[in-house]
């Protein structure tokens, strides 16, 4: 066994793409000599349409972040109830509908690609259910048709937590066009990021101006407040911030891929270690590389392994672990038993994402394979 010196600094699951600061810069100056820091002012309108383009969807409404952009969908399809979703997500994904009002239904996952398993979906619907919340865990997208078909045969709204699926494309066409409406966030810990920021993808022109009302306190204009809303603006900074990004993610893109193919070249035939492979069809971001351990064949748990890593200073994570349905928030509901959810449990202690980021090291990537090809 080869000894590998830990690392001097840390490496993070991810660290955020930035353009160069001096590319920055003269947007900064620009906000600040116009004085017009926030309310849909010219980058926020600029960011909005070349977004929409860049992505090849319909309609944008930038937001301040995901989870706003997810609390502000349900809003606006008046979404009440009792709502579908998967416990294999980020928190926010469950506490938008807590946020709202909405009891949560925890829906199992297929173990493969660990998205909601569409043929699990129909036995938890009841007379309460309005919606079906899925997530592109990791960016690979659900399966689109077989969900769709079921909301459309029970009447239900389908709104995809797509925060990890910035740019992926099922044949040609973006995975945002699917269901009533999406959500994405632009965190720093996404693919791209405006600092913190999100949107919500929508149809058509109407739900467009709905969702636009609402994410201002509800204004239609300055006498009119047409319900509910909050305040969950996208502001000048961040939106100028997108439009700079815009002209680096293909670059940052196919660096992903990169990394994600020589991870996927070094970990091969390791027993006890699995990873996704490409979907046909497909164009993925790779967001996250996630690896599934199988304790008994690897011969360490996920947990030792990822202990080991921390001492050699890499910090991995284990998305997503706990489950959602394990919070205290949810685990007194029925649908949160982790009998009715064997899939999500099992994933759930076997998952280790890896760091993947546009500017990793190649070397690192070696290093990180060499040392989980040795058992540590
Ligand atoms: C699946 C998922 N949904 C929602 C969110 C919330 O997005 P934000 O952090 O922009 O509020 C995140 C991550 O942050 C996420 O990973």
């Amino acid at each position: 066994m080869r000894k590998i010196r830990k690392f001097k600094k840390p490496i993070y699951v991810t660290q955020p793409y930035l353009p160069p600061l001096k590319e920055f810069v003269p947007y900064l100056k620009d906000v600040w000599d116009s004085k017009w820091l926030t309310n849909m002012g010219k980058y926020h309108q600029q960011f909005e349409k070349e977004l929409a383009d860049y992505l090849g969807v319909k309609h944008i409404c930038l937001f301040a972040n995901g989870t706003l952009a997810l609390m502000t969908a349900l809003q606006a399809l008046r979404i009440t109830g009792e709502v579908i979703t998967t416990p294999f997500s980020f928190v926010a994904t469950t506490h938008a509908l807590h946020w709202n009002g909405i009891t949560p239904v925890f829906c199992d996952i297929e173990p493969e690609y660990c998205n909601i398993d569409p043929d699990k979906i129909e036995s938890l619907i009841t007379p309460r259910t309005t919606a079906i919340l899925p997530v592109h865990v990791y960016g690979n997208p659900c399966q689109v048709d077989k969900i769709q078909k079921i909301a459309d045969t029970y009447g239900l709204k389908v709104i995809y937590d797509a925060a990890h699926a910035f740019c992926v494309r099922i044949n040609g066409t973006s995975i945002l066009n699917y269901g009533d409406l999406s959500i994405l966030s632009f965190h720093a810990t996404k693919v791209f990021t405006t600092f913190e920021g999100g949107a919500i993808i929508c149809h058509d022109e109407k739900m467009k101006k709905r969702i636009d009302y609402l994410k201002n306190f509800g204004f239609a204009d300055e006498v009119t407040v047409v319900g509910p809303g909050i305040n969950a603006k996208m502001n000048e900074f961040s939106a100028a911030l997108g439009l700079l990004q815009l002209r680096y993610i293909d670059k940052a893109l196919e660096k992903r891929k990169k990394i994600a193919q020589l991870y996927r070249k070094k970990l091969a035939g390791i027993p006890g270690i699995r990873f996704l492979n490409d979907i046909p069809g497909v164009k993925h971001n790779y967001a996250y590389f996630p690896i599934f351990i199988d304790e008994k064949e690897y011969g360490k748990t996920r947990d030792e392994v990822y202990d080991e890593l921390k001492k050699h200073n890499i910090y991995c994570r284990r998305y997503f672990y706990p489950l959602i349905s394990q919070f205290s928030t949810y685990k007194g509901l029925s649908s949160a038993s982790p009998e009715n959810l064997p899939n999500a449990e099992k994933i759930a202690k076997e998952v280790l994402c890896l760091p993947i980021y546009a500017e990793i090291n190649l070397s690192t990537v070696i290093k990180i394979s060499h040392i989980l090809k040795n058992q540590i």
